[in-house]
């Protein structure tokens, strides 16, 4: 895919980013159902705990925070405001799934999760790699195009430079 505008560039590379760690989470949910909770030795789960802790509320809620914000208030500016509100929905209902989602991974610090706390993540985060997933195709498919269509240079490198700070 080619870009005409950073802010499309950018939002992109962070989906990517984001669907590559939902994909690694199905995988670790697949591998270990409900019952079957990944123990405190498990490298590989301990690495996606590290990063899934970062991203839950840190870059996700930076990417939710810059297209609530900045990016839906400009599209609706230039006649398109019928996305964001749609999308604005869809961040809101993952929110309750993404701080319970972090709330469990610091309460087992050792690395390990009680069995009724593994059942609870199990399924919040089954229902998180969907919906995230869904999201990010529709954003793929719909938003990035308009942004690409109704940004022009000038008001894409504003915006661009804001984002970056932000990062
Ligand atoms: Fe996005
Ligand atoms: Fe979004």
């Amino acid at each position: 895919m080619t870009f005409d505008r950073q802010v499309s560039r950018m939002l992109h590379e962070e989906h990517m980013q984001a669907a590559a760690l939902m994909e690694r989470l199905g995988g670790a949910l697949a591998r270990h159902g409900p019952s079957n909770p990944p123990g405190a030795d498990d490298a590989a789960f301990a690495s996606l705990r590290r990063d899934l802790g970062d991203a839950l509320v840190g870059e996700i809620e930076r990417h939710f925070r810059f297209e609530e914000d900045e990016l839906f208030p400009a599209l609706e500016a230039r006649g398109e405001g019928d996305l964001g509100p749609l999308l604005t929905e869809e961040h809101a209902s993952m929110l309750p799934a993404r701080l319970r989602l972090r709330a469990l991974l610091q309460a087992g610090q050792d690395g390990s999760f009680a069995p009724d706390a593994w059942v609870e993540f199990h399924r919040l985060a089954g229902e998180l790699v969907e919906s995230l997933l869904s999201h990010i195709e529709k954003e793929e498919v719909a938003l990035i195009p308009l942004i690409e269509e109704t940004l022009d240079a000038e008001a894409d490198a504003r915006f661009a430079e804001a984002y970056a700070m932000a990062r």
